[in-house]
């Protein structure tokens, strides 16, 4: 659950979307058009505030058309180490991996074959690494095309370098004011100013003081709104007089390459225009990564001088001042800062003294929000605290980095990196989980509650991606410390732990001793939430074993868990879990009932690796259903997720991969190669949405319900499956691998079959079904 990706994002798109109008530019766009054509890598280098990163993600959203796998942003800014580069990149194209790979090799198996357009935003700060990785992904995916910005090149081969310049200015003296609206500094001051001071237009009177102030400003886009924003409480004729006493010192306007100077000083001259208080909080801004929340601004800004109650005041004032920008995320508001004017507030902090207390202040707030997300994890607000990490991520990076650069903090570090485990599971973030524990591992080597917990989450963390003998090795050694310690909560994460292997060697009946105990041992501690762990694999153990009446009992023993406490994400997970054993005991009909609430659950999360361990079910479902232009459908569903997040976890998570590799291949064997492909990419065809709809039946079938009837009377649900596969020529034995039954139980079905219908052959029920099923008709 909780990639937590926005809307746009599902569609493939990873561009942040526009708040403010976009004003010129055409030919810039044009040229970044042409470049692209020609070379690889365009870097769009300029000063700060000029107007990179907005010109780039124009010029990507122009030319989306042309990449099928998308226009992504990937925001370096808030990167401090060049280890978190190809992390970074990874994450903000969405995908997901389970696997113990590292991070570049993930990207350069990602985007091999992908025709995809990648924003690298701010990468001055790491010039040579974003070059390092940049030729790596250019050498294997001979498709990929790259804008990046930055305040100088990156020297990559192929690149291509466009400086951004400011915007326009009107040549010559007094243009008329209609002119002038046409010409790109001003319009952008008019629009700006429009939304400061509503009613406020450019005409014959103002146009001279318009032009002026944005000669002033050197046509800068940021010191222009910057200006702007003043005319919520100045006179066009008191900001320019104000704008001229400030800028007397400079050198005259447009003399470059001052336009950093300009800035600079309109910033300061902002700065100046603000109140102490919203002077103080913008340099504690600075400490954020990313963006943040009003809960984070009052805890680490307020107090000295700041009363927390007037933070969210603050806080729209400077957004009202362009210094600030606030974003919805779903029901909350997050403030975010431009790069230039964060800068400018660092440098206050530093000056201040102050900068060492609010980098702790920040890291005790992200230290907190882990450790209570710990302590509500087994309570109905576990799906908004994961969430909230979600959304905090990079400050949660920012403050683990931390912990391993001030001296003394390790041991925070490791409690933290512990504290953060279904953060890590949650956002797929296992290899950069794996590594802030193992980090913290290695510098903390006394044994100690922290280190056994530590343990324990990196071995479920390396057991998901299926790195075995890591986990072993990492388990034992929690086991060791457990017995010392006499820890009970350890025991059991161990008891679990040790059951997942067992389970992920494919070897069920070892598992179910352990996980038996698992349970036990966490309902001893009163862990709800690791009882459902265990029970969820317990479940997954029975149902291999062919237990399929203990796997049901237990299923809905962990949904009975789950809804006394409120645990959200665990219940679909339960219900995916319980799903297959219904089915499998022959009950698809319910099976594919409870699935879809698993979907409808992990859609509402936004949780699209959720969705797709659902609709693989799903489709197997379809398949044991005889529904199997409904299975080709949605594995063409299942292609695109995939492609776009990233591969499915690697098997056995929810039933093993060979399950879905069957019957993938008896969907396309009992249809007929042309006729599986043509759904196939009708499903792949599919946006997100419309794929959800499809898959859970919202939306009237427009192929005429392609599939019939659950039930062709006098034959029972099982027996209508059971002829539908007849008559699509499948032997007994094929049967029976699709249903997921025995050859034995596949025949019966077909002797009972035979006489109901009073008939002598298969070829005589292929033909009853021909004309008795209106799918097959
Ligand atoms: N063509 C434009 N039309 C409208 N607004 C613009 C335009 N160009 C830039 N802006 C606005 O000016 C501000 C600064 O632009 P931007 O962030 O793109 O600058 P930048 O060159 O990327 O700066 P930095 O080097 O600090 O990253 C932003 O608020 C942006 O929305
Ligand atoms: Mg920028």
């Amino acid at each position: 659950m909780g990639t937590r990706d926005t809307g746009t994002r599902e569609r493939a798109h990873g561009l942040p979307t526009e708040r403010t109008s976009f004003v010129g530019r055409r030919r810039k766009i044009a040229q970044i058009r042409r470049m692209l054509s020609a070379a690889p890598v365009v870097t769009l280098t300029g000063p700060g505030g000029v107007g990179k990163t907005r010109l780039a993600s124009r010029a990507a959203a122009a030319l989306g058309g042309a990449f099928p796998d998308g226009v992504w942003m990937v925001d370096l800014a808030a990167l401090r180490s060049r280890d978190l580069l190809a992390p970074a990149i990874v994450e903000a194209l969405g995908v997901r991996d389970h696997t113990a790979r590292p991070p570049l090799e993930v990207l350069t198996g990602h985007l091999a074959d992908k025709r995809l357009l990648m924003i690298l935003d701010n990468c001055e700060h790491m010039v040579d690494e974003c070059a390092v990785v940049a030729r790596t992904l250019l050498r294997t995916a001979p498709e990929l095309r790259i804008i990046a910005t930055s305040r100088q090149s990156l020297r990559v081969a192929g690149e291509r370098l466009l400086d951004v310049p400011p915007l326009a200015l009107p040549s010559g003296a007094r243009p008329p004011a209609g002119l002038l609206a046409r010409s790109d500094a001003p319009r952008l001051f008019a629009e700006r100013a429009e939304a400061a001071a509503p009613g406020f237009a450019v005409t014959e009177a103002n146009g001279d003081a318009v032009v002026e102030i944005c000669r002033r400003l050197d046509g800068i886009p940021l010191a222009i709104e910057l200006a702007a924003a003043q005319l919520r409480t100045l006179s066009l004729d008191q900001l320019l007089a104000q704008l001229e006493d400030r800028f007397a010192l400079l050198p005259a306007p447009g003399a470059s390459p001052a336009h950093h100077r300009t800035l600079r000083a309109l910033i300061g001259w902002s700065h100046g225009l603000c109140t102490g208080e919203e002077r103080l909080l913008w340099s504690r801004m600075s400490v954020f990564a990313g963006n943040l929340d009003l809960e984070a601004a009052e805890a680490v800004c307020g107090g000295d001088g700041i009363a927390r109650h007037d933070v969210v005041d603050l806080l729209s004032s400077l957004v009202d001042k362009s210094i600030l920008i606030s974003e919805h995320d779903g029901e909350t508001v997050r403030y975010r800062i431009l790069e230039t004017i964060r800068d400018y507030g660092r440098q206050r902090l530093e000056e201040s003294g102050q900068a060492a207390v609010l980098r702790r202040r920040h890291r005790d707030h992200y230290r907190r929000l882990a450790s209570e997300t710990r302590a509500r994890i087994s309570s109905p607000e576990q799906v908004s605290w994961l969430a909230r990490l979600g959304a905090d991520h990079a400050n949660l990076r920012l403050a683990l980095e931390y912990c391993h650069t001030e001296p003394g903090q390790t041991r925070a570090g490791l409690a933290m990196a512990a504290d953060l485990m279904y953060h890590w599971v949650n956002g797929v973030y296992l290899g950069e989980g794996r590594a802030w524990l193992e980090r913290g591992l290695a510098a903390e080597t006394e044994p100690s509650d922290v280190r056994v917990r530590a343990l324990w989450t990196d071995a479920v963390l390396a057991i998901i991606q299926a790195d075995l003998p890591s986990a072993e090795a990492v388990l034992r050694e929690c086991g060791t410390l457990a017995v010392e310690r006499e820890d009970p909560m350890a025991l059991a994460y161990v008891a679990l732990g040790e059951g997942l292997l067992a389970l992920s060697r494919e070897d069920p009946v070892a598992a179910i001793p352990l996980l038996d105990d698992a349970v036990r041992r966490f309902r001893a501690v009163d862990d709800p939430v690791g009882v459902v762990e265990a029970l969820i694999r317990l479940c997954v153990a029975h149902r291999s074993t062919g237990e399929h009446a203990l796997a049901i009992s237990i299923g809905k023993e962990s949904l009975a868990v789950c809804d006394r406490h409120g645990l959200g994400w665990h219940k679909a997970y339960t219900l995916a879990v319980l799903g297959v054993a219904v089915c499998e005991r022959g009950d698809a009909g319910h099976a594919a009932a409870l699935v879809a609430e698993a979907v409808r659950f992990n859609r509402a999360l936004r949780d699209q690796r959720g969705v797709g361990l659902d609709l693989e079910i799903l489709a197997w479902i379809a398949t044991t259903q005889g529904r199997l232009r409904r299975a080709a459908r949605l594995y063409g569903i299942l292609r695109t997720l995939w492609a776009r997040i990233g591969d499915p976890p690697p098997s056995g998570y929810l039933h093993s991969a060979a399950h879905g590799e069957q019957s993938r291949s008896l969907a396309r064997h009992a249809m007929g190669e042309p006729a599986f492909q043509e759904e196939l990419e009708r499903g792949a065809e599919l946006d997100y949405d419309a794929a959800l709809a499809y898959a859970l039946e919202e939306e009237p079938d427009d192929s005429g319900s392609p599939d019939g009837p659950d039930r062709l009377p006098p034959l029972t649900v099982r027996e209508t499956q059971i002829a539908r596969l007849v008559a699509q020529g499948l032997s007994n034995k094929e049967i029976g691998k699709s249903l997921m039954i025995a050859q034995r139980t596949a025949e019966g079905h077909v002797e009972h079959i035979l006489h109901k219908l009073g008939l002598d052959s298969r070829t005589q029920v292929a033909v009853w079904v021909s004309k008795h099923d209106p799918a097959r008709g």
